[in-house]
């Protein structure tokens, strides 16, 4: 049987309404110690919803309006399911409207905002009587509807900014989730302990042997499990795990693409063997480098690393018909996301050995399907795994092919490790490694005129990038220091000579990427 962390965790289900924000809430809820699932709203039958014994539901923010045709929804039954429930931003204004109450359009209110507390209420102990949140809205609830009582209102506008709408049901129409809602921890702690009274129980660091134990009942005596490792926290992870359950008949491969960073395939190689790991190190540079010749597309450089990765484990498989299995480090968001969750466009496909199990005929094991990155990093440190791993930088499957816009030459390879090598080495140096998000350098075509000596040359132009991000579905770019990247510039400019001007990316994601393809 596959191990489910709701039957033995209270539960909160967090229902998606699109857009990114359910996620967030999902992991706040974790960081209060309360186990959490997400579920897009189209999957959020009452009988969906009551097979998981939610304690409480949260109605996640959408992008949408509540009245646009098709506009996503929950049934009215939600209001009686006698499970507490919290509605947030556009959740708050479905709840209204599933209690006869009305949403308009207002004149919107973005970013920082005062709101009034009119009434005490459980869910706001602790607040005061002002305090600010965090609003992203056009609409606003102009009345609440059934039974409806107003606990906190916006300074300027006067909409309703809380509401409750009888028993254990509540509507917000700021972000509690999101960091400048001051307060926002201690709301979702009140809703979970004192609305909802739910157990804070769940703690990943006592998951590992639950997982090791999963691996070894899903892998019969006599068969074996081929495991992909990049050298990531995800993947290494996940290995660790599957060597722990299966011992030898774990079969660990480490694939080098040619696309990694600077010293990172004699490092990685040195983790995995301190691990135990006993890693099969398979060469494939030239291969993945051929492959790309002369493509510049993006999504082609994706789809032929991704298509060669699927062969060269192909070739492992094959080579020992025991290999029945495929352990992959996959996590909840991408469980989540992959149920194709409407609303959610894949902006880049991030798919890097699509499609091998079923080619292979393999069964998929995920031993981290339930946890989120940050979760991940903490279980990865109670296996043993080392720092330099658990904490790394996420770093893409197809690596500096997505970092190296146009075509992938070793030029221009060359120059984006050498310049990332100096960006990670400069920010370690700072102390700031740890505290953002990703931190590279990229490298196109386009060149800018240099002066070297009394000579005039045409030289790369490099563009360092370095964002703060929680998940890797918003980012801001990281605000460093002007001499840290005085000096980035300066290393960069005088330890790589076909460079002639280092630049800063500072736009966020949206509507950027992160990555520059
Ligand atoms: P973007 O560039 O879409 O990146 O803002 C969001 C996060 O995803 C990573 N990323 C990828 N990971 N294969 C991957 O495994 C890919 O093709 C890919 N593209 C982006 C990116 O590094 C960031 O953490």
């Amino acid at each position: 049987m596959a191990w489910e962390p709701r039957s033995e965790h209270d539960t909160v289900l967090v229902i998606s309404f699109g857009g990114q924000y359910a996620h967030m809430i999902s992991r706040r809820v974790r960081d209060l110690g309360v186990y959490s699932e997400v579920m897009p709203y189209t999957r959020a039958t009452r009988e969906a919803v009551r097979a998981r014994a939610p304690k409480a539901l949260i109605l996640s923010g959408g992008p949408s309006s509540v009245y646009e045709p098709n506009a996503p929804s929950i049934g009215p039954w939600v209001l009686e399911l006698g499970v507490p429930v919290l509605g947030i931003c556009y959740g708050h204004q479905l709840l209204a409207k599933l209690a006869g109450g009305s949403v308009e359009r207002g004149v919107g209110e973005y970013g920082r905002t005062r709101v009034v507390l009119l009434r005490d209420d459980p869910l706001l102990e602790g607040w005061g009587k002002e305090e600010d949140v965090w609003m992203s809205h056009a609409d606003y609830v102009a009345s609440p509807g059934r039974g409806g009582e107003v606990l906190a209102v916006s300074e300027g506008t006067g909409y309703i900014a809380a509401m409750r709408l009888g028993d254990g049901v509540y509507g917000v129409q700021f972000h509690p989730e999101v960091r400048h809602t001051e307060k926002g921890r201690l709301l979702l702690a009140n809703f979970l302990f004192k609305v909802a009274k739910v157990r804070p129980t769940w703690r990943v660091e006592g998951l590992a042997e639950r997982l090791v134990e999963e691996v070894r009942g899903r892998v019969p005596e006599g068969e074996k499990a081929l495991v992909a490792v990049s050298g990531g926290v995800d993947s290494t992870t996940a290995a660790v795990i599957a060597k722990r359950a299966l011992g030898d008949r774990a079969v660990v491969v480490f694939v080098n693409h040619g696309l990694l960073r600077e010293g990172e395939a004699e490092e990685v190689l040195a983790a995995l063997r301190g691990l135990g790991l006993n890693p099969i190190y398979i060469d494939a540079s030239e291969r993945f480098l051929s492959a790309l010749k002369g493509v510049t597309d993006p999504e082609q450089k994706r789809l032929i690393v991704g298509r060669l990765f699927a062969e060269v484990f192909e070739e492992v498989a094959r080579s020992d018909p025991s290999i029945r299995w495929l352990v992959q480090g996959t996590t909840y968001p991408d469980v989540i996301e992959s149920g194709a969750e409407p609303g959610a466009d894949r902006i880049k496909s991030h798919h890097n050995v699509g499609g091998l199990p079923e080619m292979l005929g393999l069964g998929v094991i995920e031993p981290l399907r339930y946890f989120y990155k940050d979760e991940v990093r903490r279980l990865a440190l109670s296996l043993g795994v080392p720092e330099s791993i658990a904490l790394r930088h996420p770093f893409p499957g197809p690596g500096l092919a997505v970092r190296v816009i146009g075509e992938v030459t070793e030029e221009k390879l060359r120059v984006a490790r050498r310049a990332s090598k100096i960006v990670e080495e400069e920010l370690r140096r700072a102390g700031l490694y740890d505290r953002v998000w990703q931190a590279f350098a990229v490298v196109g075509d386009d060149r800018w005129v240099g002066v070297k000596g009394d000579r005039r040359a045409l030289g790369y132009i490099v563009t360092i990038r370095v964002v703060e991000s929680e998940d890797g579905m918003t980012a801001d770019w990281a605000r460093l220091p002007h001499d840290l990247l005085q000096r980035m510039a300066s290393r960069i400019t005088s330890e790589v000579p076909e460079v002639v001007m280092v630049t800063y990316a500072i736009t966020t994601k949206p509507p950027s990427t992160i990555e520059p393809v």
